[in-house]
């Protein structure tokens, strides 16, 4: 694992912004494997001011995001489709046709996972993946558990990603409890990782992954099993494991 600490969220946003452009100028054809919730929106900011100043082109580029709520609408303010357009693809010039994001109002979630996992099997995986990490240690939505679940699937949100989520509804009770999201087979499929965090509430979580066994009760932990990782953090989240003396680059 390679991991950047960055002095604060703007500079962590904009070393992963960089990471992703060079991947699209690599590769302008490429499969970005994208994320949701606060911490990416800084980096999709900025990709999209690097868009828009012609430095680089998503017209090619194929995406497939990780997770949505199950029972929201495309066309609620908090699924994670809206989240998409808002943050991102509004903001460059991707073809809409070629951004995927698990359906939350699939009648049969079940036939709709695994026809989700066909698609991304058939775009030939991520070459990078981008993903944030829960408090629990949780990508995506795979949460902490017994077993690791290797294909997408349709999972009960633990009250601490209830709570956590909290934020962006009225209330805890409007947070849906259960949601579709990739599983750790398409995830580790990913050609290259790339997991943000910021804020002192991930470090637990960023020292468990690094630094812990690798175990489904941190299902993060498992990124120990990937030959390409790179985390970028700010200080405040990986502060224990800076203290724990593993080397980062600055
Ligand atoms: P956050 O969520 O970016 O809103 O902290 C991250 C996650 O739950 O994966």
């Amino acid at each position: 694992m390679r991991i950047y600490c960055e002095k604060d969220y703007d500079a962590m946003s904009r070393r992963a912004a960089n990471i992703m452009a060079a991947e699209v100028i690599r590769k302008p054809d490429c499969v970005l494997g994208l994320a949701t919730g606060s911490t990416p929106v800084g980096a999709y900011k900025q990709l999209a001011v690097m868009c828009r100043q012609g430095d680089v082109s998503f017209k090619e580029v194929r995406t497939v995001n990780l997770d949505e709520y199950k029972g929201l609408a495309p066309t609620h303010d908090q699924s994670y489709r809206y989240f998409m357009n808002n943050n991102l693809f509004n903001h460059v010039d991707i073809d809409p046709a070629n951004t995927s994001v698990p359906s939350g109002l699939a009648e049969d979630a079940e036939a709709e996972c695994a026809a989700y996992d066909k698609l991304v099997e058939s775009l030939g995986y991520a070459d990078l993946q981008l993903l944030g990490i829960g408090n629990n240690g949780h990508i995506g939505f795979n949460e902490p558990d017994s077993s690791f679940t290797k294909e997408t699937h349709v999972v009960d949100l633990t009250e601490s990603t209830i709570a956590a989520n909290a934020r962006f509804f009225e209330s805890a009770n409007e947070v849906p409890r259960q949601a579709l999201t990739m599983g750790i087979g398409g995830i580790m499929a990913a050609r290259k990782i790339l997991l943000i965090a910021n804020g002192t509430g991930k470090a637990d979580a960023l020292y468990n992954t690094v630094c812990g066994p690798i175990t489904p009760e941190c299902p993060a932990s498992i990124l120990q099993l990937h030959g390409n990782v790179v985390i970028v953090g700010d200080e405040a989240s990986l502060g224990k494991v800076i203290a724990a003396g593993v080397p980062v680059c600055k």
